[in-house]
């Protein structure tokens, strides 16, 4: 039997009404019957962390998050090691993962050398990265968000001539650090553009995790009028404990794509008091709760939580993986 296996079938037998937790009733039609996870944790999860975490360990925690049945596993970024120098060997872990068939794994690309450099180590998907506040575009990528879309038609030409798909994401969805609030209206904007140019999904950042399940609907309901809500997905932090209440109100309103980090690891070197992505055991164990599928082993998943966290010396921040340990 697998090693977290027991504390999880344990949890369920004790509270057997879990899956009564389906929503019944004409509400149920409004959520989708499964959810495509995209597992951040190795990039968005890892970037911020102040000592250099080892290739090997990253590489490891990649096998094991596809083993645990994700199909989606951003890897790593093409980004100025000088702006962050924990993604320095993105190179090496490109070539040390061992890809499973079935899963991609994307890799952040901020200009077009970030986009050769990437299609040189055998990345096979890429994500641009734009934002919806002025401040937040020029402190992240060094550019206004006008030219960060300028610099991104550019990868965009090279990845449809390389056949890559490409993804989207806006930061600074429902809140920036550096301005404060920010209208539904300039986020429905820049995801407009990055759709027409070509990214295939759009993913909605609130990265420093200041959104309420209120801003979230108004958010999403201004932004599914320009792009369609199938092309949508959901990227929490959870600075402030609401992003799975968030994402719930996602998934209400058709959005059927949820990025999150393993053990909750994560933040943007450029976004100072944001704290880790909602974790991705948590998401799971809702949508499952839920009677979403997702194709995702949670013992297995939290057995590569348990991995990192042990490899980086810190608790986990997945609610699940602690109230597993401690066998409640
Ligand atoms: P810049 O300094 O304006 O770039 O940085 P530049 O074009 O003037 O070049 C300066 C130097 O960087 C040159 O090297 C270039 O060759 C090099 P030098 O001549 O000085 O030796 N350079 C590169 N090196 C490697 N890869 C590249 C690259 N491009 C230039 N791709 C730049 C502009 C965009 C490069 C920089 O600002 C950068 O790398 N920023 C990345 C910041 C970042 O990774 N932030 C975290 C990810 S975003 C995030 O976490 C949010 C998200 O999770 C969603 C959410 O939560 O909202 C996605
Ligand atoms: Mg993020």
């Amino acid at each position: 039997m697998h090693a977290m296996a027991f504390p999880i079938m344990k949890l369920f037998r004790r509270n057997p009404g879990l899956t009564k937790y389906r929503v019944s009733g004409s509400s149920s039609k409004r959520l989708p019957d499964r959810v495509k996870i995209v597992e951040v944790g190795p990039r968005d999860g890892l970037q911020n962390e102040k000592t250099i975490v080892p290739a090997e360990t990253k590489i490891r925690l990649i096998d094991m998050l596809s083993d645990s049945g994700l199909s989606v596993i951003e890897a790593t970024s093409f980004v100025s090691p000088k702006w962050v120098p924990q993604m320095a060997d993105q190179m090496e872990v490109m070539k040390g993962i061992r890809r499973k068939p079935g899963v991609s794994y994307p890799v952040l690309t901020p200009n077009l050398k970030g986009f050769q450099a990437a299609v040189e180590a055998g990345a096979s998907e890429v994500a641009i990265f734009g934002a919806a506040s002025e401040l937040f575009s020029k402190k992240n990528i060094n550019c206004s968000v006008e030219e960060s879309l300028q610099r991104f038609e550019q990868v965009m030409v090279a990845a449809k001539a390389a056949g890559v798909p490409v993804r989207g994401y806006v930061s600074c969805v429902l809140g920036c650090p550096y301005e404060g609030k920010v209208a539904p209206a300039k986020v429905a904007k820049v995801a407009k553009r990055l759709y027409s140019m070509g990214c295939y999904e759009i993913s909605l950042g609130d990265t420093i995790g200041v959104g309420t399940p209120g801003g979230m609907s108004e958010m999403l309901e201004a932004v599914s009028k320009v792009v369609p809500v199938g092309a949508l997905a959901v990227h929490c932090h959870d600075t402030y404990g609401q992003a799975l209440a968030n994402i719930l109100v996602a998934l209400q309103m058709g959005v059927s794509v949820v990025d999150s980090s393993v053990g909750g690891l994560g933040g943007c070197p450029y976004a100072q008091g944001a704290s880790g992505n909602v974790a991705t055991e948590d998401v799971v164990y809702m949508l499952h709760g839920l009677g979403i599928q997702t194709g995702v082993d949670l013992p297995k998943l939290m057995d590569a939580g348990a991995f990192i966290c042990h490899s980086l010396n810190r608790r986990t921040s997945s609610k699940v993986s602690q109230a597993t340990h401690c066998k409640l």
